[in-house]
């Protein structure tokens, strides 16, 4: 016979929600009553199991002296105790719910804290706890207050009648495991602890309980109605609108709406008989209106981004200053909208996008993504034992939540299958809340949302979407569509942005979507730089696929932001840039264009010979205006010459500055013409050397070695790159994982073979094929050198033998230059890297940078840096052109090096810098979790010739 033994710490397995917390509410700041934080240094001692310790520590007078110290907010593990946890989809533990591991890491924390002196002996006290991953069990001063789960959750308590004016022993055990846990499956780092706020409020007699903002806007009428139900009479004011009215009463007056774009918000006050509330908030409605979503009427488009919590020291405990520099880096970059993927925020960050306007779907803290593991089987969503838990987390969102303008679409969660739980959060949402839409991902058949989303999905598929011709069940033909996920945004890339937005653009139903993610969950780490799973001796972990966003984790934008606000710019600026004329449109859903000033500018060469401001009408949304450009600049040099127009801030605003750039076009007016070398004399042997113009060559082999005075390790062709992550490509992917591909036909270990070196009257040719070992294909290869005395010209030509069924990683020559090399200059597309399908926002200008800057430090090493479009550019003494233009490239390393590195620490510099000069690149694609590169960007093997042409540059 067997039995299990019921213990003090059963609770931790038990499916409910919790015990003891007060109900949910919205979560404000009073004006009047008194608040006490309780963040700060607590005592701390780390238990192996949950039981290994009663709870005598909670008790009066319990000596904790001997304990080690944590910060709250924070996570324990980040501090030195135990170790973060990395894994995607897979639990770190057997899947048995709701049974966690015994081995079940145990937080003991302690503070004592006393009442400031004028905290109020009247009213009552609430204990809250903002956020604590993943089961807490509290006692105040010995008492037992209550325990929860639902991490990412507040969670309040009545205290008063425990407290005294000082000596207050809070005592809080937290478990890393619980049943809570099995809800809890979001791909990102396991971090227990208390990891945001604690806070003690004073609840004055007659004090606000819970309140609900209801402030719509009608724009037809255009007209605002407000009223507020709060559980406690009071009188609501709001001095800018004369509103002076019952708590409950509505009243409808002239507004200006809120919007993502315009965020008007009115500052008010609730006030009962014992507390003033403060009321920020905006007039708004957002509906499901002719098969779209809406807001005051109009169609939005989203520009979003899924965010999770992230500081590379502090994990999910983010301060207000990380906040709000995350809602600063996303306004700057033309970002709209957010999904707080894959819990609510701390609350603060909402109030941030309510004060900088930015489109909100709140996400619900469930993920059960663990359980594809049994085919779904025992899915908490779809089991009435765990729908009190849901309900709990659906009502603590909504609760909180339910006063800021800028969330208009609840999520039910992620990856959490489908099921009864589900459909009951939803219906729950819907009696509490009728004024916002039901997002949720994973029931292709919509049933209990408000829109049909989908995460990842190729080009071809979003356009079938778009056409409606997807299918699907009659509901879910009728509702808009929201990518909530898509742009993997995992090291270099993604690739094939601009398409998507394309279809968004031409597609009612494609409301836009959500780049996923915001921000590389690296931590940092003296032994690597940054930390990704494994790093710790993870038993199971799922590596750099927690650093797959568009900020690296020090938050510096990475190439992939930089693209994705060019490709989401809210101003479009087009034209032929030879007939004068520029079309200027719209492109926001609801601000005109009187915040922008236009300005133009042209260049010879790259080189800005004239600039000016251009006269734009304050175009309507969706309103596109033809606007002549000023006579072209009179240059009598013969070079290449384009329009540069921008459309800048006209004003400093509250998350920019003036000038602030938020769109930009280059006009191509004219082609330059490439530099001729009239071959003057042919090679000349010599024992040991040929010479030929400024340069020599090794005479046996015909390998380049000299340019002048300055040494180059011989140019050859090269086709290996240190694959992306997106070129190795996740394996549920469909498509070719193409960087596993290359390695296994050979092209990161080519090998030269040397055929001949002839020389003529006036070329030098050396003719060579390219093969890797074991393998029949080849790439015959013969390199033509000519000289007109001064320069040196190269003509590389390659052409495919046998059957070549992969595309190849990239197509140019590779040279060595003296490791002194370090300033950079260049005429092309800058100044970041851009690929084939990346360089929208790569501008074509002339560029200055160092070797150093030219690499883009992806936490897991890979391809990057190259420079798109380059028609010149000079380094170490060389000046190299390119007919046509190329992508240029300059590391300490080689690329094998760079390949073989797994941190950005295994990166040293050596004595040599090599150079890349590409013809070809294949492109990005985003098939880390994605589609790969469309057909149009993939570098196939075919017959090609390039040219270089190579000088000293003097001086
Ligand atoms: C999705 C999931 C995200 C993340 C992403 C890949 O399936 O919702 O949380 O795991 O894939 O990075």
């Amino acid at each position: 016979m067997s039995f299990r033994t019921t213990t003090a710490t059963d609770y931790v397995e038990d499916v409910s929600p919790g015990s003891g917390a007060l109900a949910p509410r919205s979560w404000y700041a009073s004006s009047d009553a008194k608040s006490l934080s309780l963040n700060g240094h607590w005592r701390f001692r780390l238990s192996a199991t949950a039981d290994a310790e009663d709870d005598s520590f909670a008790a009066e007078g319990f000596d904790a002296d001997a304990w080690t110290e944590v910060s709250v907010p924070g996570h324990w593990v980040l501090q030195g105790h135990g170790a973060p946890i990395y894994t995607n989809q897979r639990y770190p533990f057997p899947v048995d719910p709701p049974r966690v591991p015994t081995e079940n890491p145990t937080g003991d924390h302690l503070r004592v804290f006393d009442l400031p002196g004028d905290w109020p002996s009247g009213g009552g006290s609430v204990l809250r706890f903002d956020g604590v991953e993943s089961c807490a069990r509290v006692w105040l001063n010995g008492t037992d207050i209550g325990e929860f789960k639902g991490s990412r959750l507040p969670h309040e308590f009545a205290v008063g009648h425990l407290l005294k004016p000082s000596g207050n022993v809070l005592a809080v055990r937290v478990h890393q495991w619980s049943a809570g846990s099995y809800l809890e499956d979001q791909d990102q780092w396991w971090l227990p602890g208390i990891f945001r706020d604690v806070t003690l409020l004073h609840r004055p007699v007659g004090s606000a309980l819970d309140f609900f903002v209801h402030a719509s806007y009608d724009h037809v009428a255009e007209e605002g109605t407000l009223r507020v139900d709060s559980d406690v009479d009071g009188r609501v004011t709001v001095p800018a609108l004369h509103i002076d009215v019952a708590a409950g009463e509505p009243v409808t007056v002239p507004v200006r709406p809120w919007t993502a774009e315009t965020p008007h918000l009115y500052d008010g006050e609730l006030v009962t008989e014992g507390e003033r509330v403060p009321l920020r908030f905006g007039f708004r409605t957002v509906e499901l209106a002719d098969g779209l979503i809406k807001v005051n009427g109009r169609a939005i488009l989203f520009k979003g981004v899924n965010r999770h919590e992230w500081h590379p020291e502090k994990g999910r405990a983010l301060d207000l200053e990380t906040m709000r520099e995350d809602v600063l880096l996303m306004k700057r970059h033309n970002v709209n909208a957010v999904r707080t993927s894959h819990y609510p925020p701390h609350p603060a960050f909402l109030d941030l996008c309510d004060e900088y306007g930015l489109w909100v779907i709140d996400e619900c803290d469930l993920e059960t993504h663990g359980f594809t593991e049994q085919a779904w089987r025992d899915n908490p969503a779809d089991d009435d034992r765990w729908t009190p838990a849901l309900l709990d987390r659906a009502a603590r969102m909504v609760e909180r939540d339910k006063n800021h303008p800028s969330v208009v679409v609840w999520s039910l969660g992620n990856e959490a299958g489908t099921g009864r739980g589900l459909t009951a959060m939803a219906e729950w949402i819907r009696g509490r809340d009728g004024s916002r839409l039901i997002h949720y991902e994973g029931d292709p058949n919509c049933r209990d949302t408000d829109m049909y989303s989908r995460m990842y999905v190729d080009h071809a598929e979003i356009e079938r979407i778009g056409r409606g011709l997807d299918g699907g069940s009659l509901k879910r033909r009728q509702l808009p569509f929201v990518f909530c996920e898509y742009g993997h945004a995992m090291g270099n890339g993604p690739g094939g942005l601009a398409d998507y937005q394309r279809l968004f653009a031409s597609y009612d139903r494609l409301q836009g979507g959500f780049i996923w993610e915001w921000i590389d969950h690296g931590i940092k780490d003296e032994r690597y730089g940054f930390a990704y799973g494994g790093d710790f001796g993870e038993e199971l972990h799922d590596g750099n696929f927690v650093c797959d966003g568009l900020l690296f984790p020090d938050r510096k934008p990475s190439p992939g932001l930089v693209e994705y606000t060019k490709v989401i710019e809210p101003v479009r600026i087009e034209g032929d840039g030879s007939d004068g004329t520029v079309r200027v449109t719209n492109g926001y859903d609801f601000a005109d264009l009187s915040a922008l000033a236009f300005a133009w500018s042209y260049q010879v060469d790259g080189e800005t010979v004239e600039a000016g401001t251009l006269a734009v009408p304050s175009l309507a949304p969706g309103e596109s205006a033809d606007v002549k450009l000023p006579a072209p600049p009179v240059d009598e040099r013969g070079g290449e010459r384009q329009w540069t127009v921008r459309a800048e801030l006209a004003e400093e605003t509250a998350w920019g500055p003036q000038g602030h750039v938020v769109a930009w076009a280059q006009l191509p007016v004219r082609e330059g013409v490439s530099t001729r070398v009239a071959p003057s004399g042919g090679p000349v042997p010599g024992e040991r050397l040929i010479t030929l113009g400024p340069a020599s060559f090794d005479a046996r082999t015909g390998a380049l070695k000299t340019i002048g005075g300055v040494d180059v390790t011989g140019p050859r062709l090269d086709v290996w790159r240190a694959p992306t992550d997106n070129d190795n490509g996740a394996h549920w992917q469909p498509d070719a994982r193409y960087g596993l591909l290359w390695r296994k036909l050979g092209l990161h270990r080519m090998q030269h073979r040397l055929d001949a070196v002839e020389l003529g009257e006036d070329p030098l040719t050396v003719r060579t094929r390219v093969a890797p070992a074991a393998r029949a294909v080849g790439l015959r290869t013969v390199y033509r050198w000519t000289s007109d005395g001064t320069r040196l010209k190269l003509t590389v030509s390659v052409a495919p033998e046998g059957d070549w069924t992969l595309p190849l990683p990239r197509l140019g020559i590779r040279l060595g230059l003296s490791g002194s090399a370090d300033r950079v200059r260049w005429f092309g597309g800058g100044p970041g890297e851009g690929y084939l399908d990346t360089k929208s926002a790569s501008m074509v200008a002339r560029w200055e940078s160092t070797v150093d800057e030219l690499q883009t430090p992806y936490v897991l090493p890979q391809e990057n840096g190259a420079r798109a479009d380059v028609r010149w550019a000079e380094i170490g003494g060389l000046r190299v052109e390119g007919d046509p233009s190329f992508w240029f490239t300059a590391r300490r390393w080689t690329t094998e090096q760079l390949d073989a590195a797994e941190h950005l620490t295994d990166l040293v510099a050596g004595d040599t810098v090599w150079v890349n000069l590409d013809h070809g690149q294949h492109g990005i694609g985003s098939q880390s979790c994605g589609p790969g590169v469309l057909p149009q960007y993939q570098l196939r093997a075919a017959p090609a010739e390039f040219s270089f042409v190579f000088s000293e540059i003097h001086g």
